[in-house]
This record gives structure tokens, C-alpha cells and sequence, in this order.
């Protein structure tokens, strides 16, 4: 399937038949996930994935017992760092020397840039800046399933405090901005068969 095809497949389910996903098939979607780009490749994020059975019903009510949650798979809640700080930068530039072969000195252009962004931010700037990387992720995560041909629906639709207490996801320094559930489309889940609405390609693109 192309990947025109399979975005004509795709839809965001609202009820999944239960069926468990190949473990082949979820790491090949999660690796999109994780050579997404991301603006100065901070990957300003990391995925928490849900799938054992009984945790995935727990979570339930903190996404107003939808039942897409119900019926998944698997969940990938998506993780974004409301702060960055200095030994997370002085990490990655570690991982590029390490995998690049380069010195700190190569690379001190670079890390110029990064810390003028950092000085010159807010601490609300920042977190939006990095919420957003976040949903770079999740477009590259519902594409990779689709071409899978496994379904999924991104969800904003969950109570924050409740999810991230349960899944421990550390308040002072990172929040959960999106969550995708992964499955395979029920029989019965009626929205598979609506027509798909989006804008008209002269109301979306303008060339100039
Ligand atoms: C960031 C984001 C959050 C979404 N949150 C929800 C949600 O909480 N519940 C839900 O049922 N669908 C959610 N959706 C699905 C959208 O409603 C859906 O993508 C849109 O209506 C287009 O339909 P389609 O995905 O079936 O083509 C979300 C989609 C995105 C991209």
C-alpha cells in the first residue's frame, strides 16, 4: 500500500476488535516515532507504551471510558519535557560525538544556537516549543501504523492529572500532550464506512 492509499484507509477508530498487534508491526511504528525529526534534534520527548490488558482497562476512566481505550491494543502516551535543561542538552551532544565521531569543538556553533534558545525563551515558550515536537511524533506514529495496516485514533481527550499520576509521568518536568491508541478496526465500529471530510485542495495549497 503507498502511502496515499494508506492514508485514504486510515481513520481515527472509536472501537477496536480487541486483537492484539504483532510485536514486529508495533516496534516498526514506534522506530518512526523515533527517527521523527525534530526541531534541532533535541527529541524534546519519549513514548509510554500501555499494553498489558489489565493497565489499559485502568486507564479507562481517565479518558472519559471512550471506548476506543476499551477495545485497544495498545496505547502510546506521548511525553514531552517542559523543561530543558542543561545536562539534557550536554546528553545529546554526548550521543552525537559518540555516534558521529566528532568533537565538542565541531560542534560548538551549534550549541551556541541551542543555548541562545534556551536563554531566550520563556518557560511557557519553551513547553509549547516542546509540546509541538511531540505532535511530529504522533503524525510519523499514525502514518507507520497505517501503512502497517493497523488502525488508530489520536486522543487529546483525557483527564491530564489522572493519566500522568497513574503512568508516573514526572509533573515538574514533563506532561503527557497526546495519546494514540493502536488496534485493529471493529466489525461494528460504524465510522469506518463515513466518507472522509477534508478541505478541497484549492482551499488547503496556494501557489504563488
Ligand atoms: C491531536 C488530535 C487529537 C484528537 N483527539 C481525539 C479524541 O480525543 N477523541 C477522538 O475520538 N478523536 C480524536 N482525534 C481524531 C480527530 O477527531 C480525527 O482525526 C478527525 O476528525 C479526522 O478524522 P479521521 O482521523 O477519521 O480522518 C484527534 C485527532 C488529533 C490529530
Amino acid at each position: 500500500m503507498n502511502y496515499l492509499d494508506a492514508l485514504q484507509w486510515r481513520y481515527s477508530a472509536k472501537k477496536f476488535n480487541k486483537r492484539k498487534i504483532p510485536a514486529e508491526k508495533l516496534w516498526n511504528i514506534l522506530e518512526a516515532g523515533r527517527l521523527s525529526v525534530s526541531s534541532l534534534g533535541l527529541q524534546p520527548y519519549h513514548l509510554l507504551v500501555v499494553e498489558n490488558e489489565e493497565t489499559i482497562q485502568k486507564l479507562v476512566p481517565a479518558f472519559y471510558n471512550s471506548s476506543q481505550i476499551a477495545t485497544c491494543s495498545h496505547l502510546i502516551a506521548l511525553v514531552s519535557k517542559t523543561h530543558i535543561n542543561k545536562a539534557y542538552v550536554d546528553s545529546y551532544f554526548s550521543n552525537i560525538i559518540n555516534e558521529r565521531g566528532v568533537t565538542l569543538e565541531q560542534l560548538s556553533a551549534f550549541r551556541n544556537n541551542i543555548n541562545l534558545l534556551l536563554e531566550t525563551q520563556t518557560e511557557k515558550e519553551m513547553e509549547n516549543w516542546s509540546a509541538k515536537q511531540s505532535y511530529i511524533v504522533l503524525g510519523s506514529l499514525i502514518m507507520a501504523a497505517a501503512l502497517e495496516q493497523i488502525d488508530s485514533c489520536p486522543m487529546e481527550g483525557f483527564k491530564a492529572d489522572l493519566l500522568e499520576e497513574f503512568l508516573e509521568v514526572d509533573k515538574k518536568s514533563e506532561k503527557i500532550t497526546v495519546v494514540l491508541a493502536l488496534g485493529y478496526r471493529a466489525a461494528d465500529d460504524h465510522f469506518q464506512n463515513f466518507k472522509k471530510v477534508r478541505k478541497p485542495a484549492d482551499k488547503f495549497i496556494k501557489f504563488l
